[in-house]
């Protein structure tokens, strides 16, 4: 195993080479251990904040020390990573790379960080909706859910993976006062910047809760509405979502969900790249699978609202991904969608209603 310590020489870097040497000792392990502290070779791992751990080519931790169990935990699976993990990482740097005020010796590729690019390529305009928020824009959305969604004035609405809230404060424009806005993300960055935003805005009916989507921290039948905009494809477990969505949404409720699909299969050297999975490309399936998890979740009247198809700029392969990867990645013209899709919660009465 090898494991890279990407740092621009700061005290959290040495700090974290040496934990994870001691750790190495400790355990016995064979694992090789490197410093890497060119700021040029720093970027082309894809990092966004330092200090981070690479484990044989794939980040596996950055912008903080983790716990020796932790990192002990990362050398008995012997560099297999928790997706999860990586994905909550991502999206915590981003938030944090998205304040200005966050510039620091510690991060030092953010703002402006090229590599950010992978995360919008989708995005799409909100700033003429009703209730828009430009600190909750990020970007990183792959379509406009709310349109589809069907939301009354004083509807429960449950956004999954809030980020910093865009979609939860176009969605409070159409409950009004007497409805309910809930956001529900992992990354505590992102939580943090969706909170500031709706105490910003004065409002009390819409809330962000922290907690993983395949488990909502919600009773069953609590929403009316439930929409979605590019997270469901990050999850590694695509068939327990939909069953959850289910689980969560009232008798007679709906989701519209927007999110990347595929049509065709990328190289493995691509479906490896950490930017290319959080950036929510290589984390995709296939758009017929997506569906069929839908209909085996027993929703009714599923319809594909939009699709689009979505272009990566040769710029973002670049940035990420060797001329070799590119090269299969082309040969195999693989179909990626951004697709907006709705459904309906029956009841629970098995048919005989
Ligand atoms: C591509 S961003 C989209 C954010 C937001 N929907 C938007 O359009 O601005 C994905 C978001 O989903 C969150 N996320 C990913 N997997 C999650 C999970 N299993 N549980 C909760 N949040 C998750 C990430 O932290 C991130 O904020």
């Amino acid at each position: 195993m090898k494991i890279e310590i990407l740092g621009t020489g700061c005290k959290r870097c040495n700090d974290l080479y040496e934990v994870v040497k001691k750790v190495v000792e400790e355990t016995q392990s064979t694992a090789t251990i490197t410093k890497v502290e060119d700021i040029m070779e720093i970027m082309n791992f894809g990092v966004m904040t330092t200090p981070a751990v690479v484990i044989d080519g794939k980040i596996i931790s950055q912008g903080s020390i983790p716990k020796e169990s932790k990192i002990k935990n990362w050398l008995s699976q012997n560099g297999k990573i928790d997706l999860k993990e990586l994905v909550k990482q991502q999206y915590n740097a981003l938030a944090l790379a998205s304040n200005d005020q966050q510039k620091c010796c510690c991060n030092p590729l953010a703002p402006a960080n090229p590599s950010k690019k992978v995360y919008t390529i989708m995005s799409e305009d909100y700033t003429k909706l009703k209730g828009y928020e430009p600190d909750a824009d990020l970007g990183v959305g792959c379509g406009l859910p709310t349109e589809y969604a069907g939301i009354k004035e004083g509807d429960i609405v449950v956004d999954l993976g809030s980020g910093a809230g865009n979609d939860c404060f176009i969605a409070r424009a159409e409950t009004g006062e007497t409805g309910r806005v809930i956001g529900i993300d992992f990354a505590p960055q992102m939580l943090e910047k969706a909170r500031k935003n709706a105490t910003k805005r004065g409002y009390t009916n819409v809330e962000f809760l922290e907690g993983d989507i395949e488990n909502m921290p919600l009773p069953d039948k609590t929403a009316d509405v439930i929409v979605s905009n590019c997270v469901l494809n990050l999850l590694p477990r695509k068939d327990k979502i939909f069953k959850e969505i289910y689980r969560v949404l009232k008798v007679g409720g709906h989701f519209c969900i927007s999110d990347v699909v595929l049509n065709g299969h990328f190289p493995k050297e691509f479906t490896d790249n950490a930017s290319m999975y959080a950036g929510c490309i290589a984390s995709a399936i296939q758009r017929e699978d997506y569906l069929s998890e839908i209909e085996k979740a027993n929703f009714t009247e599923i319809k594909v609202e939009r699709t689009k198809t979505v272009i990566i700029p040769d710029e973002v392969l670049q940035e990420n991904l060797d001329e070799e990867t590119i090269r299969k990645y082309k040969a195999g013209n693989v179909g990626i969608y951004s697709i907006t899709v709705t459904g309906k919660r029956g009841c629970d009465c098995g048919g005989r209603c």
